[in-house]
C-alpha cells in the first residue's frame, strides 16, 4: 500500500473519498469543521437531519459534495471526544479500511491523523494508521479454489493540518507499514494448514526471506545437527513424527558486529496432537496454530527486512510436529536437554517448553542483550487473560517494564504474571532434575518456571500468546500478534 502525506489545503486535494470524523452529539473535529465550511454547512445539515449522530462506529457516505474536490465523503462516528484513545483510533481506521474496500475504492484521503488522540504523538498516529491499513489488506486464499474478492484500497493520503508533523509522521508510516506487512506474514503462516506449514516449510521460508534480503543470514539445523548439539529435549517432541524437526536461525544485521543482538525465539509446533498424552478431538484443528510464536518471529524478521533499521536482531524458530506413534516419547520418559538438565516428560502435551528450552540454551552463544520467547504455551493463559492480553513473565523487571509499556503504545497489550521462587518446587521430579509439568495450579507460571531454568545467563522475557495469537469462531484465523509489540521493543532498545 502507498502512503502519502498531504498538507495542501483541503479544497484543492482531489480524492475518491475524503474520510472525516464526527464526535458524539454532532461535535465536529477541527478538520471536519473546516470542510463543513467549504461545503456551506452540508455536513451540519446531514447531522441535523439525524442520519448520523457521531456514536462510535457509525458511518455514512455522502456523494458529490459541492465545494471540495472529493467524489465522496466517508463520515465516521468517533464517540466521545474525551474517550478517543489510540485503541479507538485504530478501530476507526479499521472500519475505514473495511468500508473503503466494500465500496471498491482504490484511494482515499484520510483526515483522522489530525484528530486529538489522548497521549498519542503524531508519529504514532501515522504508525498506527499504516499498520492498520496494511494489516487490513490481508486475505487468506492459498488453499481456496474460489479466491475471495481482493481488497481494492491501494493508495492512502493522510491529511495533516500541522505541517511541522510531517517528518515524524513519515517515520511512523514507514514503521507501521513494515509492521503491517510483518503481521501479514505471521498471519499467513499461522493460517496455513499443518500439512503445508511443516518444520521444513519454516526452514524454506526463512531461506527464501534471506535470499531476498542481504541483511539477513539464515541457517537451518536438522535433526542430525541438533543431536550433535545435545538437544535431546527438542528432539524428543518430534520423535513420533515423520516430519523432521528443525531449528531455524535468522540473523538480521543492520549494525556493527560489536552491537550485541536482541534475540527472539518462537515456539513452532506445526501441529500439536498432544502426542501420547493425546488431546480430545473437538477443536483439535486449532492446534495448527501452535506455531504462531514462530510465525511472529518470521513476521518480525520480515518487518525488519522491510524497514532496515540499524540494529542487530536474531530470530530463532524451534519447530517440530507433536504426534503419537510407536516411536513417540511416552509419559515418564526422561530426556537430556542441551543444558545438561534431565527432564521427566510426565505429559507429552507440555511439549512447547521442551522445544523452547534447548533453543534458549542455544542462543547463549550470541551473548544476547535480551532474549524474548513467544509461545502458544498454555491453555491456562487463555483462562487467565482471555484474548485480550498476552501473558508476560520475566526474570528482569526492567525488561518486563519496557515490554509492558511498548505493548500499550502499539495496542498489543500484555499483562505480567509472577514467576516467584515458591512455584519452582511444583516442577520437582523423583526421576530427573526437573519435570515438564507442575500440576493443575498456576499452569502458565509453572510453564515459565520451567523455561526460567534455562535462561539464567541473560535478561529474559516470555510471552504466552495462547489466547491472543488467533481468533476462534466465525472469524477463525491468526491475528499477527505480537509482531507490533516485538517490533516496538526491538526498534526502541
Ligand atoms: N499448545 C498447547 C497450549 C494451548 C492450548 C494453546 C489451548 C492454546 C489453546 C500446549 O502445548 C499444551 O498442550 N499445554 C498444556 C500443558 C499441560 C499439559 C501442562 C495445556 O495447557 O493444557
Ligand atoms: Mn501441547
Ligand atoms: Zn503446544
Amino acid at each position: 500500500m502507498n502512503f502519502t502525506i498531504k498538507t495542501t489545503p483541503l479544497q484543492t486535494t482531489t480524492t475518491s473519498c475524503m474520510v472525516l470524523g464526527v464526535f458524539q452529539n454532532k461535535a465536529l473535529p477541527e478538520v471536519t469543521a473546516q470542510v463543513d465550511k467549504l461545503l456551506k454547512k452540508q455536513l451540519s445539515k446531514i447531522l441535523d437531519a439525524g442520519d448520523i449522530t457521531g456514536a462510535s462506529g457509525q458511518h455514512i457516505i455522502v456523494h458529490n459534495p459541492v465545494g471540495i474536490r472529493a467524489k465522496r465523503i466517508l463520515l465516521i462516528g468517533l464517540g466521545k471526544k474525551s474517550a478517543l484513545n489510540r485503541k479507538r483510533y485504530a478501530n476507526f481506521l479499521d472500519i475505514t479500511a473495511q468500508v473503503l474496500n466494500k465500496y471498491s475504492l482504490s484511494d482515499a484521503l484520510v483526515t483522522l491523523p489530525s484528530l486529538p488522540v489522548i497521549d498519542t504523538p503524531a508519529d504514532k498516529l501515522g504508525q498506527i494508521l499504516a499498520q492498520t491499513f496494511e494489516n487490513s489488506a490481508y486475505r487468506y486464499n492459498l488453499t481456496k479454489s474460489k479466491k475471495g474478492k481482493k481488497p481494492t484500497l491501494k493508495k492512502v493520503d493522510l491529511y495533516l493540518a500541522d505541517k511541522s508533523q510531517r517528518r515524524g509522521v513519515k517515520k511512523g508510516l514507514d514503521i507501521g507499514s513494515a509492521v503491517g506487512k510483518g503481521m501479514a506474514v505471521a498471519r499467513e503462516l499461522g493460517n496455513l494448514p499443518a500439512n503445508i506449514c511443516t518444520p521444513s516449510y519454516f526452514g524454506e521460508q526463512a531461506q527464501a526471506l534471506a535470499k531476498r534480503n542481504k541483511e539477513l543470514k539464515t541457517r537451518v539445523l536438522g535433526e542430525a545437527q541438533m543431536r550433535r548439539l545435545g538437544m535431546g529435549s527438542l528432539l524428543s517432541v518430534g520423535h513420533g513424527s515423520d516430519e523432521e524437526s528443525k531449528l531455524v536461525v535468522m540473523e538480521y544485521k543492520g549494525s556493527s558486529d560489536a552491537a550485541r543482538p536482541n534475540v527472539i525465539v518462537g515456539k513452532g509446533i506445526t501441529f500439536d496432537t498432544g502426542g501420547i498424552s493425546l488431546k480430545p478431538g473437538s477443536g483439535m484443528d486449532e492446534m495448527k496454530f501452535d506455531m504462531c510464536g514462530a510465525a511472529s518471529v518470521m513476521g518480525t524478521m520480515a518487518a525488519l527486512c522491510a524497514l532496515k533499521p540499524k540494529i542487530n536482531v536474531i530470530g530463532v524458530i524451534a519447530s517440530a510436529e507433536n504426534m503419537p506413534s510407536s516411536r513417540a516419547t511416552k509419559p515418564g520418559d526422561v530426556v537430556t536437554s542441551m543444558a545438561g538438565l534431565t527432564i521427566e516428560v510426565l505429559n507429552t502435551d507440555a511439549e512447547g517448553r521442551l522445544v523452547l528450552c534447548d533453543a534458549l540454551t542455544y542462543v547463549e552463544r550470541f551473548k544476547p542483550k535480551s532474549v524474548i520467547d513467544i509461545a502458544t504455551l498454555t491453555g491456562a493463559c487463555v483462562v487467565a487473560l482471555g484474548g485480550v492480553n498476552s501473558g508476560l513473565l520475566s526474570n528482569n523487571d526492567d525488561l518486563a517494564g519496557k515490554l509492558f509499556q511498548h505493548a500499550q503504545d502499539v495496542n498489543d497489550p500484555c499483562w505480567r504474571l509472577p514467576i516467584s521462587e515458591e512455584y519452582q518446587k511444583q516442577l520437582d521430579s523423583n526421576f530427573a532434575d526437573i519435570a515438564n509439568i507442575g500440576g493443575a495450579k498456576a499452569g502458565t507460571i509453572t510453564a515459565a518456571c520451567f523455561l526460567s531454568r534455562f535462561t539464567g545467563n541473560y535478561p529474559w522475557a516470555h510471552l504466552d500468546i495462547a489466547g491472543t495469537a488467533w481468533l476462534q469462531g466465525k472469524a477463525k484465523g491468526a491475528t499477527g500478534r505480537p509482531v507490533p509489540l516485538l517490533m516496538e521493543y526491538l526498534l526502541n532498545n
